[in-house]
């Protein structure tokens, strides 16, 4: 057989002409060339912020979020990503005392700002009363949620203290309780694919009683 005649076929041949009878499209030679990766250079930005008590100075894409900074550029790995869509809550952090979901807002729109993981919040050795009142309560299983949990928890209670309404305050010009239907309600944000919400609602309450 003469292996080199232009009439002769190979089986990818065959294959590919078929796939293109099939959708009836002929390839035109833009589409049929491998893509060019784009050479356009990431726009940077110097963004400044204090995390965990630590001013940190980082030179970063504009697009990055707070979630990736955290992760990414400053390894603290304890801020969980989930759904990177603002649906979950895995990635909860503390930024000037209030709860943000990290995956839905930029590193440079945080220039100055105070975050707090949960590294920061406490360590093994000194752990924050809400990290104890977790172990305490069994306030997790897998853990994936937890210290997204934990950072929620910690700024619900103050939420409340502060006298902040919910959807489920009775009277919006009185201070709410520190109920576990206010907690419930304030966490709703938080999911926990393990089912632990009653041992967190458990721990909560004992942080709050303590505190109050
Ligand atoms: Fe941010 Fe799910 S990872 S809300
Ligand atoms: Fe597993 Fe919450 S402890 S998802």
């Amino acid at each position: 057989m003469d292996h080199t005649s232009p009439f002769l076929m190979t089986r990818r041949d065959t294959l590919l002409a078929g796939a293109v009878t099939a959708s009836g499209v002929v390839p035109s030679a833009a589409a049929a060339a491998p893509a060019k990766q784009s050479t356009a250079t990431a726009p940077l930005t110097r963004v400044t912020m204090s995390v965990n008590g630590e001013s940190k100075t980082l030179e970063l894409d504009t697009r990055t979020t707070l979630l990736d900074t955290l992760r990414e550029h400053l390894h603290l790995t304890g801020t969980k990503k989930g759904c990177d869509h603002g649906q979950c809550g895995a990635c909860t952090v503390l930024v000037n005392g209030r709860r943000i979901n990290s995956c839905l807002t930029l590193a440079v729109m945080h220039e100055g700002s105070r975050v707090t993981t949960i590294e920061g919040l406490g360590t093994p050795q000194r752990m924050h009363p809400m990290q104890t009142a977790f172990v305490k309560h069994d306030g997790y299983q897998c853990g994936y949620c937890t210290p997204g949990q934990i950072c929620s928890a910690v700024a619900v209670i103050d939420e409340i203290k502060q006298g902040i309404p919910s959807h489920v305050s009775e009277d919006l010009t009185a201070r709410p309780l520190l109920s576990p239907a206010e907690m419930r309600e304030r966490m709703s944000g938080n999911i926990c694919r393990c089912g632990a919400y009653s041992n967190i609602v458990d721990a909560m309450t004992e942080v709050a009683g303590s505190q109050a």
